[in-house]
């Protein structure tokens, strides 16, 4: 199995991804990850032990890391993920607590101990992972690669133009971008085509199984009809960045430039995304210069990442 670390804001999506993450056979959870994003990171960290205490992976190490992203204040995303960070559906607290070591150091000892280069699988702002590469950018020779949740290329969520993760700490994506490894972008473009059908919710949320149960009140719990939010239900969201690292072939992928709006104004957080065919008028601009090209998601095969993960959940 390929050896995979999700450094996550447990929320909602978060969930359904590690829901998934912990039971493909083709994938080795060695550990995850918390960050502030979608919630506070403790509230992150609760969410993230229940949801694997549900998924029956209460052994999988689970490290607390930064409260806040590197320039910009907290901001939660409560009214997308609820109070709770989980749809506030009343979920037990966890029995165990996280690891005693904070997230890049539980980061930097799971990469460094992995037998085989680990792929990163960051579904939340990039905080913990710019802190990681900045302070031990030794780590760098053992990861294969960095399939990030983040970023859009045509139009964003938290502005018109940017996407939460990357507008949540632009700086720390920016230091993502020049880490000199690898990467995939799973956008908003691809990241909000996959969804569940609304049988398949359905069934999931009348199960006996409280895994699947919990999967499917996830994927029910912002329904149009009574949230007053026009958001379809049944959104895989950030698990379809690992179904990306599972089944890569269900993803289409350009390698591009891409640099991050670091600017203060309406464009802070925008992922700049170079779909010229070529150069254009001007000199290419220095940041993009400096940044490796990216695999930028531009199309997914929604029907079979929602038959993987929903295959991979019940069987
Ligand atoms: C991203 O932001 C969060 O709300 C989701 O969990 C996802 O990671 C989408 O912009």
């Amino acid at each position: 199995p390929i050896p995979v670390i999700i450094d996550c804001d447990t929320g909602v999506d978060d969930a359904l991804a590690l829901l998934f993450a912990v039971r493909h056979p083709g994938l080795d959870v060695r550990a995850v990850t918390c960050v502030a994003g979608n919630t506070d990171v403790d509230g992150v960290v609760r969410n993230t032990l229940t949801v694997l205490e549900h998924a029956g992976a209460g052994d999988i190490p689970v490290a607390r890391g930064a409260e806040r992203p590197l320039i910009e204040p907290v901001r939660t995303a409560s009214h997308v993920h609820g109070q709770d960070g989980m749809g506030d559906l009343g979920l037990p607290a966890p029995t165990r607590r996280p690891v005693d070591v904070d997230a890049v150091a539980l980061l930097r000892r799971e990469i460094l101990a992995s037998p085989r280069p680990v792929t990163l699988v960051p579904t939340a702002p990039l905080t913990n992972i710019a802190l990681l590469l900045r302070t031990h950018p030794e780590v760098t020779r053992n990861i294969e690669r960095i399939v990030f949740m983040g970023g859009a290329v045509t139009t964003g969520n938290a502005t018109p133009v940017a996407e939460f993760n990357v507008w949540h700490d632009p700086e720390a994506a920016a230091v993502l971008l020049t880490a000199g490894v690898p990467i995939t972008m799973y956008g908003l473009d691809v990241f909000k085509r996959v969804l569940v059908p609304a049988a398949d919710v359905a069934r999931l949320r009348a199960s006996a199984e409280p895994r699947l149960r919990l999967a499917g009140e996830l994927l029910a719990h912002r329904d149009p009809a009574t949230s007053g939010d026009p958001t379809p239900t049944g959104g895989l969201g950030d698990a379809g960045a690992v179904c990306a690292v599972a089944d890569p072939a269900g993803l289409t992928t350009e390698p591009l430039p891409v640099e991050v709006s670091l600017a203060p104004g309406p464009a802070r957080g925008q992922t700049v995304v170079d779909r010229r065919p070529r150069p254009g008028e001007s000199e290419i601009h220095e940041g993009a210069r400096e940044n490796a090209l990216v695999d930028v998601a531009l199309d997914v095969d929604v029907e079979r990442y929602v038959k993987l993960w929903l295959t991979t959940l019940e069987g």
